[in-house]
């Protein structure tokens, strides 16, 4: 975000959706959404039929498969949004671990190895430890959430993702009666991640993010596995990411690697590269500028210098009613 990004005009043709394969998409996503028979919709390898139009197939774990048995669909949604088609929220990503430019991480994410996968705990908290992937999967029913995903960088998307809420993992690990927040931790493998071999990056390896503790234990507030029925796509963050959908999404870290509980407010990423710019809470603001975007409004992808389709940002980016009592009294101005 460093980096200096075309202007919200200057979409390039590659990643414009043709007309005609946006709309047919619409239509049958509006059949998916309306409750069409299962069976009749394409299928995704060997997991459960897709319910999203134009979904590449990936490497379905097994695991994946069996929970897809018992999804709650749509447990979350937005009202008379259309749902991102799955090629733009695949191939228009911020991954700066492989790459600076948003057609990098689909390139370059395909080296990323997310099986096995374990998740180290620590901090303040009763049951610390390296846990396997699917020590937490197992117990968490998983559920889809429709959720509005607004970056920093006055681009947004709708996005279907697959996952279960943040505060199972956090009651399932126990925080202590110290811990006050949660700080999140990427995957560090030079190897597999070109941007950390990159003499020109900018970010201080590991990425790294962080809540509030109340705010991680809001329902919203998910780590994500899937998206448009199926397993994540590597450039959006596999195995595991957080979704934080009334924040900025360089809150909804990916490929993550670590837990930890802690007493103090912790250091993040791009809080520690640009303060001026980037804070810790990071709550979508639509009166609250960055100094090289306007937050007032917002680009709603795929859309092109032809066919702009800019919208107004909502306040929490439309999710006041669920989480605006937790920031009572806090200077939303000083604390962006
Ligand atoms: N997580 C890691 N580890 N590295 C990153 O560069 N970029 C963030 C966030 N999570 C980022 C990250 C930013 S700036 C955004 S906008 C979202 O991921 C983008 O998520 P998406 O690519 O799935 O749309």
């Amino acid at each position: 975000m460093l980096i200096k990004l075309p202007r919200s005009s200057d979409c390039k043709a590659s990643e414009i959706t043709p007309e005609h394969l946006y709309l047919s998409r619409r239509s049958l996503l509006g059949a998916s959404l309306a409750g069409v028979a299962v069976s009749a919709l394409p299928r995704i390898g060997s997991a459960e039929p897709s319910r999203y139009a134009d979904v590449e197939s990936g490497n379905t774990p097994g695991w994946f498969v069996e929970k897809l048995k018992d999804t709650n669909w749509q447990a979350v949604n937005v009202k008379g949004e259309s749902i991102t088609p799955f090629k733009d929220a695949t191939h228009y990503n911020n991954f700066y671990e492989f790459g600076p430019d948003k057609g990098d991480p689909a390139a370059n994410a395909g080296s990323l190895k997310t099986e096995p996968w374990s998740v180290v705990v620590d901090g303040e908290v009763g049951k610390p430890g390296r846990y396997a992937l699917e020590d937490f999967i197992k117990p968490a029913r998983m559920e889809e959430r429709i959720y509005r995903l607004r970056c920093v960088e006055a681009w947004s998307m709708v996005i279907p993702w697959l996952g279960f809420p943040l505060s199972a993992l956090l009651k399932q690990v126990e925080p202590g009666s110290n811990a006050r927040y949660v700080r999140f931790e990427t995957l560090q493998d030079p190897k597999s991640m070109p941007g950390q071999r990159s003499g020109f990056a900018l970010i201080d390896w590991p990425y790294a993010e962080g809540l509030r503790l109340d705010e991680a234990m809001n329902p919203l507030a998910i780590l994500a596995v899937g998206m448009y029925g199926r397993e994540l796509a590597n450039q959006n963050g596999a195995p595991l990411r957080l979704v934080v959908p009334w924040k900025y999404g360089f809150k909804s870290i990916k490929s993550i690697v670590r837990i930890s509980l802690v007493a103090e407010q912790p250091g993040t990423t791009w809080q520690g590269l640009a303060p001026d710019e980037y804070g810790f809470y990071a709550n979508v603001n639509p009166s609250v500028d960055h100094p090289r975007w306007t937050q007032a409004r917002e680009r709603r992808l795929p859309s092109g210098l032809f066919s702009p389709n800019v919208r107004d940002t909502l306040m929490f980016n439309g999710y006041a009613d669920e989480v605006a009592s937790l920031y009572t009294g806090l200077d939303l101005r000083k604390n962006y």
